[in-house]
């Protein structure tokens, strides 16, 4: 039987990618042929984590929201979620949703919560929203909103794993007022480059489906897209010119409120 050691694993081998140092030999592996594939795929994940601070400082200074459901956490990257959202109320509340045994293992960096404020840990798969709900429900009062979080975790679903019914079912236990935050990787700049990455990964165990702007766009079914829609991230409320260009970073990313 394999062992976690023996297969790669996409938080491993994310973690790999923005520099981290909570990875294997086998991880380490798989990111180098995937890199070999599409080179932009180190700059992706570094430009994901900074759509994630805008996004949540967002939702935090200037949406006013202060319970988040971050779901495909990943391992521990400071700033955390936790730490953009109480760096704007200290009371933030945020439930941190994974599936993968080694970000279970690191979970405790994503406990140190602000006093004022609280986070807790589920693991538990997307897929199995009656847990997820159940986890949310222990931590967060779902009568108020909640903002969320879906970064880099989409394109793990294949249409068939039905990732616009698990996104609709989530969003149809929070009230008017919450919020989805999606990013979600794309081929629509260089089709050839990550069909090679794609197959990569597949070879290794970790199947993605990237996604075109209208299917990403199809997420926010029924939510009112806040400026400026879904756009490749680096074009989403920037704080600072960017440096790199959208296929470098190939990522989509958008912001919706449910009315
Ligand atoms: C590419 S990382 C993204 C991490 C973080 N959200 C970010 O954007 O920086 C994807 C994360 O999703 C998690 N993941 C993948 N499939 C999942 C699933 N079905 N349920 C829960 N988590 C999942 C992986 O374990 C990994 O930690």
């Amino acid at each position: 039987m394999l062992t976690p050691v023996d297969r790669a694993h996409p938080a491993r081998v994310y973690d790999y990618l923005l520099g981290g140092k909570d990875n294997f030999a086998v991880d380490r592996a798989a990111a180098e042929e995937g890199l070999k594939a599409n080179p932009n795929a180190a700059t992706a994940p570094l430009q994901n984590r900074a759509f994630m601070r805008r996004a949540v400082r967002w939702l935090a200074a200037d949406a006013g929201i202060r319970q988040f459901l971050d779901i495909g956490t990943g391992l521990p990257t400071s700033p955390n979620v936790h730490e953009v959202a109480q760096g704007v109320d200290p009371a933030a509340r945020i439930v941190y949703v994974d599936n993968d045994p080694l970000v279970l293992t690191h979970a405790r960096a994503l406990l140190t919560s602000a006093p004022a404020g609280h986070t807790a840990y589920v693991d538990s798969d997307l897929s199995d929203v009656d847990r997820v709900l159940a986890g949310a429900r222990d931590n967060l009062d779902l009568s108020r909103p909640v903002a969320l979080l879906l970064f880099a975790i989409l394109h793990f679903f294949e249409d068939d794993a039905d990732p616009y019914g698990l996104v609709a079912k989530l969003l149809a236990a929070l009230p008017s007022g919450s919020y989805l935050v999606v990013s979600h990787v794309t081929a629509d700049h260089e089709p050839q480059k990550w069909a090679r990455f794609v197959e990569v990964m597949r070879r290794q165990g970790m199947p993605s489906h990237l996604r075109s702007r209208a299917e990403v766009t199809r997420f926010f079914d029924g939510l009112d897209l806040v400026d400026p829609g879904v756009v490749p991230i680096l074009q989403w409320r920037p704080t600072e010119p960017a440096e790199l260009t959208d296929a470098q970073v190939a990522l989509y990313g958008g912001v919706g409120r449910k009315p």
